[in-house]
């Protein structure tokens, strides 16, 4: 039977002792403070891109974003890019530095779905786009496709106003299913036939980025047949 008060974690308060863990508390208060403005900035994001994919939705009768999914940065990897790019360890230098703590990967249909809530993110008067990487129009010599915006929004706190730094990604079904797996793949970078995997990996890329380009095209004709039979209907 295990005995509760013997266990290692037990072990570990009695250690620290309650003032310790008052004192772990208190120190950490300023990231944890820090981390959650960074959160709250991902929820301003995630509800700008749902209000967006409800209007869109009326417009065009489908919904242009598949999926949203939001990350904060660990605090490991925090430390360590801190640390590979030899800048100071504060948190002044996270906000200073770091435009990717808060991440907000965006899931869409097609490839100008992507460009249309870019760019209407983009226009709202309350969002400052700081940078913008188009990998989709400009792919990465391995085949990474993706739209990357660095935007700055504000959140509204009980006393202040914050400007927060966001990432957000924008990528097709395609585009992202390539991207997890290429990463899966790239971990494990010992791999003996290295050259046959990139090689293979940027084949994949262009059959992904072929296949957005096809099926935005069914979509095309698709919405045409719809619109045709509308006009036909609404003539009757
Ligand atoms: P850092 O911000 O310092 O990391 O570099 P950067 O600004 O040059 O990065 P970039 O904007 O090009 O990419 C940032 C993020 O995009 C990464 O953290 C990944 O999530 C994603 N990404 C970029 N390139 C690749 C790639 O080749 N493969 C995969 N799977 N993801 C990528
Ligand atoms: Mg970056």
């Amino acid at each position: 039977m295990i005995n509760r008060n013997e266990t290692p974690l037990h072990g570990l308060l009695t250690h620290i002792g309650s003032k310790g863990v008052q004192s772990l508390q208190e120190r950490t208060l300023p990231y944890r403070e820090l981390m959650s403005y960074y959160r709250c900035a991902m929820m301003e994001v995630e509800t700008k891109f749902n209000v967006l994919n409800e209007e869109l939705n009326l417009k065009y009768d489908r919904n242009p974003i598949e999926s949203i999914k939001t990350r904060l940065k660990s605090p490991e990897s925090i430390l360590e890019k801190l640390n590979r790019k030899g800048l100071p360890l504060t948190l002044s230098s996270i906000e200073e530095n770091l435009f990717d703590i808060a991440g907000v990967r965006v899931i869409c249909s097609h490839p100008s779905d992507i460009y249309r809530l870019a760019d209407a993110l983009s226009a709202q008067d309350d969002i400052r786009v700081i940078e913008r990487k188009d990998y989709i129009a400009h792919p990465k010599p391995n085949g990474y496709r993706s739209l990357h915006l660095i935007v700055e929004i504000p959140i509204f706190l009980h006393d202040q106003k914050r400007l927060m730094k966001v990432e957000v990604q924008f990528r097709t079904i395609s585009m992202d299913w390539w991207a997890s797996l290429e990463h899966k793949i790239r971990y494990k970078k010992d791999l003996p036939e290295m050259e046959f995997i990139e090689k293979e990996l940027f084949e994949c890329a262009s059959i992904s980025a072929d296949l957005d380009r096809r099926m935005e095209e069914l979509q095309r004709i698709s919405s045409q047949i719809r619109d045709a039979e509308d006009a036909y209907f609404t003539a009757e």
